[in-house]
């Protein structure tokens, strides 16, 4: 790009995080400029974006519909890998929902894109490929998500000699809700959270803690740190993002507010820190209560399931992921109870044969089997 403005690519632009990579990158016009927007159906939403940002190129999926709001920017449409490998693109946003953005990242990787990577489906299941593919390539992967952000920040500038790191969980939308109840939860409350307003399938993993599960494994594979120096704490408030604890004691946390603006920032923008006025402060005295919980396992079953799988290794984070792929989905579509997600995450894990030393073409059938077992449950 030119002199000192970053291009950007967008993948998922219409999403929660998408729309807010946007917002942020209106306010720097002189240091972030996006080049490629991608969605797959959300045509009204896509083509304001266009009006709005004027990208070069812009990828929506053709087979979805047969609706014609796209046909008048069809010069400006390229398939997903043009986008992200363009020369005017620096940074690759990876917030798209599944798998979609696997492939294109290990592609923005090869041609020396750094990657802001949102889309945790892709760290679970490729997170091995990724990290020595930007190893390779002397690529950045600049951590969006809002924990493994925050844990980003916090060892800047240490030799990190982490004794152990706490990622904190909000307990999702049906922390309050009595035991006895919780497996009758609606899919309307489940989607409400009480401190972040995200897409509907991290909002269920939310509930279920999965989204916990997916940050360790981030965490794992991002920082290189040992899975039994990772904790899971519940902290209601949503305002440490999460600390490190060092080898002498000292612990830093990152705090601010439950806002993705912030994290979506600090990676765009990466060392540098600038003022945005979109994002609201964090005012210690009126934030007087900040509380820590351990996870009651009762409420969040599939958090255990889902980490002793993950540790497992080989092709077991990828059935963990497609499972809860199809799970959720099935959630979402009203065909199975909330209580019933954990139910057919343990089936199918379950009847796992895992493949040793994994492909990354192996790790994507087994999710896609794994997705497809579980869709086709019987519970
Ligand atoms: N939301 C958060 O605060 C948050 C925080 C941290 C990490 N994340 C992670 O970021 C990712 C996105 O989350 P989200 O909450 O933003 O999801 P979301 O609101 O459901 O948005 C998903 C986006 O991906 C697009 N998309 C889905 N399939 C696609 C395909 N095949 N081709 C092109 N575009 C496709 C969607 O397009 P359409 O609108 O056209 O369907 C939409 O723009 C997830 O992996 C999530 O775990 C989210």
């Amino acid at each position: 790009m030119d002199g000192n403005i970053k291009g950007i690519t967008i993948l998922g632009s219409t999403g929660s995080v998408g729309t807010q990579a946007i917002e942020v990158v209106k306010q720097f016009p002189d240091k972030l400029k996006i080049i490629g927007l991608a969605a797959k159906s959300s045509h009204t939403k896509l083509s304001q974006q266009i009006q709005q940002i004027s990208p070069l190129m812009v990828y929506w999926d053709k087979s979805q519909n047969s609706d014609t709001i796209m046909t008048k920017y069809e010069k400006l449409y390229s398939e997903i890998p043009d986008l992200c490998t363009n020369q005017n693109v620096d940074i690759v946003l990876t917030a798209t929902t599944g798998v979609t953005s696997i492939y294109p990242t290990i592609q923005a990787i090869r041609s020396g894109k750094n990657i802001a990577l949102a889309n945790k489906e892709s760290i679970i299941i490729a997170g091995e490929h990724i990290i020595s593919e930007a190893e390779k390539h002397s690529v950045e992967i600049l951590p969006l998500d809002s924990e493994p952000n925050a844990i980003w920040q916090c060892i800047q500038g240490e030799k990190p000699e982490i004794n152990r790191v706490f990622i904190t969980s909000s307990g999702g939308s049906l922390r309050s809700k009595p035991l006895e109840m919780l497996g009758e939860s609606t899919v309307e409350e489940t989607l409400k959270h009480p401190n972040w307003a995200m897409g509907p399938k991290i909002t269920v993993d939310s509930a279920t803690l999965m989204n916990k599960v997916f940050e360790v494994v981030e965490a794992k594979w991002l920082f290189n740190i040992p899975w039994e120096k990772i904790d899971v704490i519940v902290h209601h408030q949503s305002k440490i993002h999460s600390m490190v604890e060092f080898v002498d004691g000292s612990i830093k946390a990152q705090i601010g507010p439950s806002d993705m603006k912030l994290p979506i920032q600090y990676a765009l923008l990466y060392p540098d820190r600038f003022k945005n006025p979109s994002i609201n402060k964090f005012n210690p005295l009126e934030n007087q209560t900040l509380t820590f919980e351990e996870i009651d396992q009762r409420r969040y079953p599939c958090f255990e399931l889902g980490i002793e799988t993950a540790k497992k290794g080989k092709t077991w984070p990828a059935v963990l992921c497609g499972a809860n792929e199809g799970a959720v989905e099935l959630f979402l579509t009203g065909k199975i109870k909330f209580s019933e997600i954990f139910t057919i995450l343990n089936n199918v894990i379950k009847k796992h044969i895992p493949t040793q030393s994994p492909s990354l073409s192996d790790m994507m059938s087994t999710f896609q089997n794994a997705y497809i077992e579980a869709i086709n449950s019987k519970v």
